[in-house]
């Protein structure tokens, strides 16, 4: 069976690398890629942007593709899963409606609400004095989220409440981001730990996967701007059986109980953006209709299951029979990002040392990248790479990771250096 990922950062390069490995694949497309799937044996890259439902619906059909993996949100917002359902091709991600889940953060509020899903108090607003009087009263810390997609940086988490009135204001005003901010959710702030929880889901059937966490600001330390995420590793050591059955029953259940009681099917990855609290209570910060970047590329050099099979039963009503295995081993992914990233960053710029890094238990998986006329990998986005690696613990998939990563070079290239350390992070 022919696979089309969907996608062309780090993330899918992973979905496509494991997809190759499935039983199962024949082909492996992945629209647009990048020059890591490119050079991949057995993998093709389609030039078709990822948010272009109609090129993405025609050329599955022409090619007879058997199933549809989504890596990004946007085409799922967009429609695609609808788009492919009409013309009869399985698709392992959300209707449109299933993903506002992601698509609008006033949505996921209410949602959380109407479930009683644990979750930062809140308050959405279209007016920005509003807004303004709203956040004057209170008296905890305040974070800002613009409603729609902000490819991640959409929310601002403010130093007091002056500082939460000018992020509203300057998101209702469609400076900040656009339409995606005429709308947006204010919250309490949640102090703690993040962790990223993510499941395969069909309606209410449920398979989770490993817990794993994100580096979402672009500094060591947890500082600078946020980001789609500069490195992640897996698994998030502290949570034990009893604190990943307390996510599933408190958080995970009533989420795809919810849904179903709204009426909506959810079909495909699910995430869910915890905060755990100093007491481990979880609460959730943000849900994603698809897997997280860079979580997913540690994550799938530790799934031993076949991808595909997986992604299949999870189209098929095959999910309460499947299973899961793990590498007991953690894997840890580093992000190479581009000077300037989140901001504008250049692109272009020669990326050299990527030969020989790779064996069983490491892995460069490309995001931003390109191929020149010359065969030359350049940079193409602002996180460029991944650089993936496991060990026996994790220091050693740490040392691993940053061993290539030092390996590795392009102009303006820079990395946080304390991915995993100490298991630190959040
Ligand atoms: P989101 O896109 O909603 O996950 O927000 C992006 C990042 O902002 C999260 O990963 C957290 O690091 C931070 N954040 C969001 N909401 C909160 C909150 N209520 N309290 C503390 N940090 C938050
Ligand atoms: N790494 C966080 C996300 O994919 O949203």
């Amino acid at each position: 069976m022919d696979v089309l990922i969907v996608g062309g950062g780090g993330r899918e390069h992973a979905l496509a690398w494991k997809a190759r490995q499935s039983v199962d694949a024949g082909r492996v497309y992945v629209a647009p890629g990048n020059a890591g799937t490119a050079a991949e044996p057995g993998i093709e890259n389609l030039d078709i942007a990822a948010d272009d439902v109609t090129g993405l619906v025609g050329r599955a059909r022409e090619l007879g593709i058997g199933l549809v993996i989504p890596g990004p949100e946007a085409p799922l917002v967009a429609g695609l899963a609808d788009a492919l359902a009409t013309v009869g091709i399985p698709c392992f991600g959300p209707g449109a409606e299933a993903a506002q889940l992601e698509g609008s953060k006033a949505f996921a509020k209410a949602f959380m609400a109407r479930h009683a899903i644990p979750t930062a108090a809140h308050a959405t607003f279209t007016d920005a004095d509003a807004a303004a009087a709203w956040i004057r009263e209170q008296d905890t810390a305040l974070v800002v989220k613009a409603d729609g997609l902000a490819a991640g940086k959409g929310v601002v988490v403010a130093r007091d409440a002056a500082a939460a009135e000018a992020a509203a204001r300057d998101m209702l005003a469609g400076n900040a981001f656009g339409e995606a901010g005429r709308r947006v959710v204010v919250e309490e702030y949640l102090p703690g730990r993040e962790l990223s929880f993510m499941a395969l889901v069909d309606g209410t059937d449920v398979r989770p996967l490993a817990t794993s966490r994100d580096h979402k600001a672009r500094d060591d330390g947890d500082r600078g701007p946020n980001t789609g995420g500069m490195g992640a590793y897996s698994p998030a050591p502290e949570v034990d059986s009893a604190l990943f059955q307390r996510i599933l029953d408190e958080i995970v259940e009533p989420t795809v109980e919810g849904l179903a009681a709204d009426g909506i099917h959810y079909r495909g990855f699910l995430y869910a953006g915890l905060m755990l609290d100093a007491a481990g209570n979880p609460r959730v910060l943000e849900y994603n209709c698809r897997l997280g970047d860079p979580e997913t590329e540690p994550l799938l050099l530790r799934l031993e299951s076949d991808l595909v099979a997986l992604c299949r039963a999870g189209t098929e009503g095959g999910l309460p029979a499947a299973e899961i295995e793990w590498d007991p081993r953690p894997a840890l992914g580093v992000v190479m990002a581009a000077g300037g990233y989140p901001g504008s960053y250049r692109k272009g710029d020669a990326i050299t040392g990527l030969a020989g890094l790779e064996d069983g238990d490491r892995k460069v998986f490309h995001a931003g990248t390109a191929q020149a006329g010359d065969g030359a990998v350049i940079t193409a986005g602002g996180r460029v790479l991944c650089v993936t690696a496991r060990g026996d613990d994790l220091e050693v998939a740490r040392r691993r990771a940053y061993a290539a990563v030092d390996a590795i070079a392009f102009d303006g290239a820079f990395c946080r250096r304390d991915i995993g350390a100490g298991d630190a992070g959040g």
